[in-house]
């Protein structure tokens, strides 16, 4: 039986226009071409309340919380692209991943949407780092929550410049560079799954 991957990509930002969202979609369609299924999903449609102790004690799980873990449960694969705000990943991706770690009832298993997960991580931003300190962050973030973040990642400058009207990235090595992100996470997990 073909094993295929599959890939859950989504960026740390919830704005319409986000640059985030252009770059996981191109390292999303470097994976579908390596062969995997790729689901990719805007963060602005699973609105969740800043985590707080007593909000879950008292009001349980957010229903969107919820319907979050049964999409990552189904997925290997993690596509992440974060913005870098004041030097670190999003505050949207911070309150995301802590809801998502928390465990729904006592028999789920600790961070379960997180274990033995791969995931490729990149950036982009207008300055010239293209929010390579907030990846530094990030990829320690994941693998302190077991997800095994692939050696290799990217970071895009100059942002507003670096897009085209289609979304694509403009330079052509910059654009094989993302593309090539997605491969190689759907190449990893058959690897490890084949
Ligand atoms: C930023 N931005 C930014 N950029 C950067 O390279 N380093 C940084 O530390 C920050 N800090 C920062 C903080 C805050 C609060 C905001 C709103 C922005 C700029 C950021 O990279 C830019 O807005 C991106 O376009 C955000 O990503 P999306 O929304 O386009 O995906």
């Amino acid at each position: 039986m073909t094993y295929t991957p599959k890939i859950l990509a989504f960026a740390g930002s919830t704005r319409t226009n986000s640059f985030h969202k252009k770059l996981v979609k191109i390292a999303a369609q470097g994976a579908k071409n390596a062969g995997a299924e790729v689901t990719f999903i805007d963060l602005r449609d699973y609105p969740m309340p800043l985590y707080d102790e007593d909000l879950e004690a008292t009001e349980g799980m957010p229903a969107n919380v919820r319907k979050l873990k049964e999409v990552f449960w189904q997925h290997q694969g993690l596509l992440i692209a974060s913005p870098e705000y004041n030097s670190s990943y999003s505050g949207v991706l911070k309150n995301t991943i802590d809801w998502l770690s928390r465990p729904a009832s006592s028999d789920e298993p600790g961070l379960s949407c997180f274990v033995g997960k791969v995931a490729a991580i990149m950036s982009t931003s207008p300055g010239a780092l293209g929010g390579l300190r907030g990846l530094a962050t990030l990829r320690q973030l994941l693998e302190n929550i077991q997800v095994i973040v692939l050696p290799s990642q990217q970071a895009i400058p100059k942002a507003f410049e670096a897009f085209n009207a289609e979304g694509m990235l403009g330079d052509a090595k910059q654009q094989a560079s993302i593309e090539k992100l997605g491969e190689n996470l759907a190449g990893m997990l058959s690897k490890l799954n084949g």
